[in-house]
C-alpha cells in the first residue's frame, strides 16, 4: 500500500493500492467526460483521489462543477441519513460510536421487542428524545432548509429527529417517521393516525393512547415494518430529478439505499456526501468525502457566486 500524492504540501492520509494509477489532469477537461463513466471520489481536507480509471482531481473544481449542474438543474433531490445530524450531537447508528454498536436493534427497534418489553423500549426512546431535544440544526440542515424554499428542490430523510423540520425545511419527506410523534400500538381506529407530543420527559411512561387507553408507541418505522406507501411514493417520485444528493447515510437500509440508483437510472447526476465511503460510493457519479456541514455550505457559496 502506498499513499496518495500530496496536494499543496498537505499529506493525504487516504491509502491506496500501489496498482492505482493516479495522475494529475486538467479537471475541467475531464470532469464531464468522467462523470458518466466512473465514480469520482474527492477526499476533502486531503488530496483528491479517484480509484479505477482513476484521476486525481481538485476538490474545488469538482464542487464548482456540481454547483454549476445544480444552478442549471430544474429538479434537485437530496436524501439524508444520520450523518447530517452528527454535527448537532445526535449519534449515528453505525460506525465506531454508532448506537447499534452499543445497543441491539432487535431489543429496541422492532414490534416484537415492544410487545415483549414496552417499558424498556420507551426508556430508550425517552433517552433519545431527551438527547435530540438538546440539539440544534447545524449548517447542513440550514443549507438544505434554504434550498427547500425553491420549487424543484425536494428533501427525503431517513432521520426521525426532526432537525430538518426545526431548520424550516419545506415539503420534507420523512421515510422513517418521527420520534416526536406517537401512535396507538394496537392500533385502535382513532390512534392509527400519529399525534405529536414534544414533551420531555413524557408525563407517563410508557405513554398511553388517548383514544383507547392502550399502549402508545413511537411513530417511527421499526425493523421488519413496512414504510407508509404514500411516503415511499413521494420519495420515489422525487428520484426523477437532474441532480440527486445522498448525504450522511451508510446506504445499507432499504428502500432508502436504493433511491440513488433509481435516480441515476433515470438520468440524474448522482452525488454522495459522507465522511466515509459506503456501498453507494462506487455507484455515484461524484463521491465527496467530508462532513456535510462543511460541504453543503461550500456548495451554497459557489451557487451564490455563480449568480
Ligand atoms: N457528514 C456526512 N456524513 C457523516 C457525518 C458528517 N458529519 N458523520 C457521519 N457521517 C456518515 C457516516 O460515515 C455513515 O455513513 O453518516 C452515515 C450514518 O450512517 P448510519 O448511522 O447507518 O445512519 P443511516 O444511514 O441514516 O441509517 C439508516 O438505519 O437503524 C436505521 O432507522 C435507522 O434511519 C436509520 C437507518
Amino acid at each position: 500500500m502506498g499513499r496518495c500524492a500530496q496536494r499543496d504540501g498537505v499529506a493525504c492520509s487516504h491509502r491506496r493500492s500501489d496498482d492505482l494509477q493516479l495522475r494529475r489532469c486538467r479537471v475541467d477537461e475531464q470532469l464531464s467526460q468522467l462523470a458518466h463513466e466512473a465514480p469520482i471520489a474527492v477526499f476533502l481536507e486531503e488530496c483528491c483521489c479517484v480509484e479505477a480509471s482513476h484521476t486525481q482531481i481538485m476538490t474545488d473544481t469538482a464542487l464548482a462543477d456540481l454547483a454549476s449542474r445544480m444552478a442549471t438543474a430544474r429538479r434537485v433531490t437530496a436524501m439524508t441519513g444520520a450523518g447530517v445530524s452528527a454535527a448537532s450531537g445526535v449519534p449515528t447508528f453505525r460506525g465506531a460510536d454508532g448506537l447499534w454498536r452499543r445497543y441491539r436493534p432487535e431489543d429496541l427497534a422492532t414490534p416484537v421487542a415492544f410487545a415483549h418489553d414496552p417499558s424498556l423500549v420507551w426508556e430508550w426512546y425517552a433517552w433519545r428524545r431527551e438527547q435530540v431535544a438538546a440539539c440544534r440544526p447545524n449548517a447542513a440542515h440550514n443549507v438544505l432548509a434554504r434550498w427547500s424554499q425553491h420549487d424543484g428542490f425536494r428533501l427525503i430523510t431517513q432521520n426521525v429527529d426532526d432537525l430538518h423540520g426545526r431548520a424550516g425545511t419545506r415539503g420534507l419527506v420523512r421515510l422513517h417517521g418521527s420520534i416526536w410523534e406517537l401512535k396507538c400500538f394496537k392500533p385502535c381506529a382513532n390512534g392509527e393516525r400519529p399525534w405529536r407530543d414534544e414533551r420531555v420527559p413524557l408525563p407517563e411512561q410508557p405513554p398511553l393512547c388517548p383514544h383507547c387507553g392502550g399502549l402508545a408507541r413511537p411513530a417511527v418505522v421499526w425493523f421488519g415494518e413496512s414504510l407508509d406507501s404514500a411516503v415511499v411514493d413521494r420519495a420515489f417520485e422525487a428520484t426523477t430529478c437532474d441532480v440527486f444528493l445522498t448525504i450522511g447515510t451508510s446506504a445499507v437500509v432499504y428502500p432508502a439505499a436504493g433511491f440513488v440508483d433509481e435516480a441515476r437510472a433515470k438520468g440524474a447526476f448522482t452525488v454522495e456526501i459522507n465522511t466515509e465511503t459506503t456501498p453507494a460510493s462506487s455507484c455515484v457519479d461524484l463521491s465527496l468525502i467530508g462532513p456535510a456541514e462543511e460541504i453543503l455550505p461550500s456548495i451554497e457559496q459557489l451557487l451564490a457566486e455563480s449568480k
